[in-house]
């Protein structure tokens, strides 16, 4: 097979995203189209509009990663597409997208598993190797333990119960009148405020166990905010009120993250943590990790802030894939499937 261009398509959630790659692989574009302005009056993704913004967006956003790399489509050996997990309705924008180009093309369709590529993210960006690790994915639909054998032999040793890191930072950003979405506002207030200025609750049910939990912590930042009386309030916060409010919680959010990524860390025995998602650009928890990392001797990659939200580029991790010859066929399938212990 001559070695040729990979295209790749993302579309799990409310980012229309193409990227172009060599095999090597070398990242050579990576297109993002965000849908946040069309969510934001919603307070959160809204499926059935998410999934017809794709179907606007995503061949323009396919022809600018193209013709920005200068790839003619017969210089495509392959296609790669997000096909799990995330929002049915917007998948399937991509993947079949993907499947007509795979068939008229006649190149292989490379299905990958999102989870796997914001862990791969990592590893495009270091140039090195980072497996086996254990690899942190907190965005707005997970908040994942994995060991990671390598690229695709993940097993899940953690997960929240309830809410996602960054649906939590979402969901109190909404509570604290920040808008959506809620992460970068937050990160944004927290700045001035004192992190220290509410006790808000950390979750750690038990040191044996690696699972999170986000809800009680939401609610007692819905307590603070308004009282018992949170359906009636129309209370105005300070300027100041909102930072430490901001700050407090971000703390806590923050706190639990490291602190189970680094038990899971000793638990099995593994030197390297790899972290991704869209929380993973928050520059609170970047310096967190960083410092205990240092503490720690422990090898860190944390993805750049670029590729921690959704993306195209992440999806290198087909390259793995396309360099074993496991391709998928054709009528390979969207699937919601939501990383979660208990189904
Ligand atoms: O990975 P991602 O782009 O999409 C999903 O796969 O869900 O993550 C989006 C989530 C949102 O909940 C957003 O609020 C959060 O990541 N996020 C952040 C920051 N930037 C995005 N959370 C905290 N701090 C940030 N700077
Ligand atoms: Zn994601």
């Amino acid at each position: 097979m001559s070695v040729g261009r990979i295209l790749a398509i993302e579309t799990t959630c409310d980012e229309t995203a193409a990227a172009v790659f060599t095999t090597e692989p070398r990242v050579l574009a990576s297109i993002v189209s965000s849908q946040a302005k069309l969510h934001a009056r919603f307070g959160g993704v809204v499926p059935e509009i998410a999934a017809r913004a794709h179907l606007g967006q995503l061949l323009p956003i396919i022809d600018e990663a193209l013709s920005r790399t200068e790839t003619a489509l017969d210089d495509l050996a392959a296609i790669a597409v997000a096909h799990t997990p995330g929002l049915i309705g917007a998948i399937l924008v991509g993947l079949t997208a993907a499947k007509t180009l795979a068939a008229t093309l006649r190149v292989p369709l490379i299905g990958v598993n999102h989870l796997e590529g914001h862990i791969y993210a990592c590893q495009m960006a270091a140039g090195e190797e980072v497996f086996p690790c254990i690899g942190l994915v907190v965005s707005g639909g997970h908040t994942n333990l994995f060991r990671c054998s390598s690229a695709s032999d993940f097993e899940l040793v953690g997960c929240t119960t309830d809410d996602a890191a960054g649906e939590a930072f979402d969901k109190v950003a909404s509570i604290l009148g920040l808008g959506y979405p809620g992460g970068p506002a937050i990160e944004h207030a927290a700045r001035t405020g004192d992190p220290k200025r509410h006790a808000f609750p950390r979750s750690f049910p038990s040191d044996a166990i690696l699972d999170f939990s986000f809800s009680g912590l939401k609610t007692a930042v819905r307590y603070a905010v308004h009282g018992q009386n949170a359906k009636t309030s129309t209370r105005v916060l300070s300027e100041q009120e909102l930072a430490d409010l901001a700050a407090s919680f971000q703390q806590a959010v923050l706190e639990v993250l490291v602190e189970k990524s680094f038990l899971a860390l000793k638990r099995f025995g593994l030197g390297t943590l790899c972290v991704g998602g869209g929380v993973a650009a928050n520059s609170a928890f970047r310096r967190m990790l960083e410092e205990r990392a240092a503490a720690e001797r422990v090898r860190l990659f944390v993805a750049p802030p670029d590729w921690c939200t959704d993306n195209a580029a992440m999806a290198a991790v087909a390259v793995e894939k396309y360099h074993a010859g496991r391709f998928d066929p054709l009528d390979l399938d969207a699937a919601a499937g939501l990383v979660r212990w208990r189904e």
